[in-house]
């Protein structure tokens, strides 16, 4: 399956289960325009609704075309007044909230907007040669769209304002030792540890994956005590599912290779 929007492309592997979205302006290293924007959403959508038309789509990356991962908000649309700051109405929060596992795959610049975009997504991968920042500062705002709040759960306050106030591009190993992204690869390892990992993930219970990203959006948000019982609260349910029972057999039966089907 292949299909194109104006400023994005997605791709389904029926084999695999793993669809990809490309970020297509590369002329403007896939800065966000209102149109890309709206794209990421589209593509996303169509690519979910897969799984209604009975097509088992189970994991998405998102990646850029030409070399770079997306430099952030068009800045020469910010005349016509800044990008929608409306969280729930954002593709931010759209990836946030999309009931599969989202992988940001980031090659060359990953900036603002761009870097926010990877950041909701559920993991993030990187080539060695990929540079991430949030250079907002240098144009007299701040990270619009939870920039700082991001940095700040996944590595710690103290590096969020770092980046955020200095503006300067880290190194892909800077933003893996900070746990910025999951990890860093040669550049040229980075497609096949990528589609590995998308790999493994299509092949587990989507019910349980879908559950986890859950649970854990849910765990920046509360304390422990109410976190566990929200975990507590949603396991339940999972033991009722086929998934489980073909999980339980083959755990138990040797040689038996699982195959989950999300019910
Ligand atoms: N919005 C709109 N266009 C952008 C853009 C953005 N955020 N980032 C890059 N582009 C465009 C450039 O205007 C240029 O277009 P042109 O060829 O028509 O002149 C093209 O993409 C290539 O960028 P260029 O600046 O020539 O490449 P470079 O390699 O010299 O520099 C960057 C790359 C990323 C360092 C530089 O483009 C930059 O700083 N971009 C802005 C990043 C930013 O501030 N993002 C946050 C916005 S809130």
């Amino acid at each position: 399956m292949h299909e194109e929007f104006e400023t994005t492309t997605v791709e389904f592997d029926e084999e695999t289960g793993v669809g990809y979205l490309t970020l297509n302006r590369p002329d403007a290293l896939n800065a966000l325009s209102a149109q890309l924007r709206g794209d990421i959403v589209a593509g996303l959508r169509t690519l979910n609704d897969l799984n209604d038309d009975g097509i088992v789509m189970r994991t998405v990356v998102i990646e850029g075309e030409g070399g770079n991962f997306c430099a952030g908000a068009d800045i020469t649309e910010f005349e016509e007044g800044p990008p929608t700051t409306e969280v729930d109405r954002s593709h931010y929060q759209f990836i946030i909230d999309y009931p599969l596992p989202v992988i940001a795959k980031i090659r060359g610049y990953c900036l603002g907007g761009g870097l926010e975009t990877a950041m909701s997504c559920d993991f993030r991968f990187a080539g060695e040669d990929a540079r991430l920042g949030l250079p907002e500062v240098d144009l007299g705002i701040i990270p619009g769209a939870g920039g700082v709040q991001f940095i700040s759960r996944l590595a710690n306050p103290s590096v969020a304002k770092e980046i955020a106030m200095t503006g300067e591009h880290i190194p892909a190993s800077r933003a893996d030792e900070e746990g910025i992204v999951n990890a860093a690869y040669d550049e040229d390892e980075l497609d096949d540890a990528v589609d590995e990992f998308a790999e493994t993930l299509a092949s587990k219970p989507p019910l349980a994956l879908q559950t986890i990203k859950q649970s854990a959006n849910m765990a920046t948000q509360t304390g422990l005590r109410e976190g566990r019982e929200y975990d507590r609260k949603v396991f339940e349910p999972l033991l009722a599912t086929e998934d489980h029972k073909e999980g339980a057999r083959a755990f138990a039966e040797d040689d038996y290779e699982p195959e989950f089907t999300g019910r």
